[in-house]
């Protein structure tokens, strides 16, 4: 069975991804973690710090994956060096390499929605940084590096709604921007359309998310809805100008991997 390494794998993004290849059989997975436990058995758990290149090393040597998928956080620097150290070691091998990116890489022009064939323009540090590490992982790799770029993911437990329900549980009224608009994500429709591309290994730079876009207030008062408050704990408040942050996608995308802003709710209904 092909080899899978997954960085981050005890993340929102990698733990969703594991559930499913798990689920599906496809690959041997292994995943490294920091702190928190994968849903993975022992023996295929890491612990690795983004510092520890002879682990890294070692872990590529016994391991010697088939294909990479980087969901990782951290300093930011610390990740630049990380993701270089596995591209080069990825570089003598045969391996694709799929780098979880964001929508961020497009927040210094936040006013339409952007497709897969325009170049980022990022404002953010966070979007800078994605960016610059986009740039140096295809410097080294070529087509072999994939790109996933994608917008805020939501899921039952994901630290995002996670929080969210404890500040309602609280009795907080909550604030969101009634004139930033955005598509968005779940954690298990992400990881589906992962698993689908790591099957077909098509190259490139991929957009994934909602196909339609929403206002964050009014995203979160059908949530907030959802998860079983009344839409009035949602304040909007507003940008001094409107913002768009979207990554849309141009490709032929199956019809049972397409989401909609309304799927992305049905996923909380109670
Ligand atoms: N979630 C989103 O809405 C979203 C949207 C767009 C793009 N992304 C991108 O998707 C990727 C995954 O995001 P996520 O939300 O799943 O992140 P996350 O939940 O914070 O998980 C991050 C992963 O990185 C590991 N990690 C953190 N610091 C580390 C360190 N110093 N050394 C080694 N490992 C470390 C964590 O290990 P422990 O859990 O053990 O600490 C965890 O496995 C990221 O690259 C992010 O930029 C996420």
């Amino acid at each position: 069975m092909p080899r899978l390494l997954l960085f981050g794998a005890s993340g929102a993004v990698g733990k969703a991804l594991v559930r499913l290849l798990e689920a599906e059989n496809a690959y041997t997975v292994h995943g490294t973690c920091r702190s928190n436990r994968p849903p993975l058995p022992a023996e295929r758990c890491h612990r690795l710090d983004l510092e520890d290149f002879r682990k890294l090393e070692l872990l590529w040597e016994r391991i010697r994956p088939d294909a990479v998928v980087l969901a990782l956080r951290g300093d930011y620097e610390k990740q630049l060096r990380f993701h270089r150290a596995v591209a080069e070691l990825a570089k003598g091998s045969s391996c694709d390499v799929w780098f979880c990116s964001t929508s961020a890489v497009f927040d210094g022009s936040a006013k339409k929605p952007h497709t897969e064939e325009e170049a980022p323009a990022p404002e953010s540090e966070y979007g800078r940084f994605k960016a610059a590490c986009e740039e140096m992982m295809a410097s080294v790799l070529g087509s072999r590096l994939r790109i996933l770029r994608f917008p805020a993911v939501f899921g039952r437990d994901v630290p995002r709604v996670t929080q969210l329900m404890e500040r309602l549980k609280r009795g907080e009224i909550v604030e969101y921007h009634d004139n930033f608009f955005a598509n968005r994500h779940t954690d298990e429709m992400l990881a589906r359309q992962i698993a689908f591309l790591l099957r077909h290994r098509p190259e490139g730079i991929f957009h994934l998310g909602s196909v339609d876009i929403m206002s964050q207030a009014e995203f979160y008062r059908e949530l907030v809805f959802r998860l079983g408050y009344p839409k009035e704990r949602v304040k909007a408040i507003s940008h001094p100008a409107d913002r768009i942050l979207a990554v849309l996608s141009k490709r032929d995308w199956p019809e049972e991997l397409r989401i909609t802003h309304d799927d992305i709710l049905d996923h909380f209904r109670s």
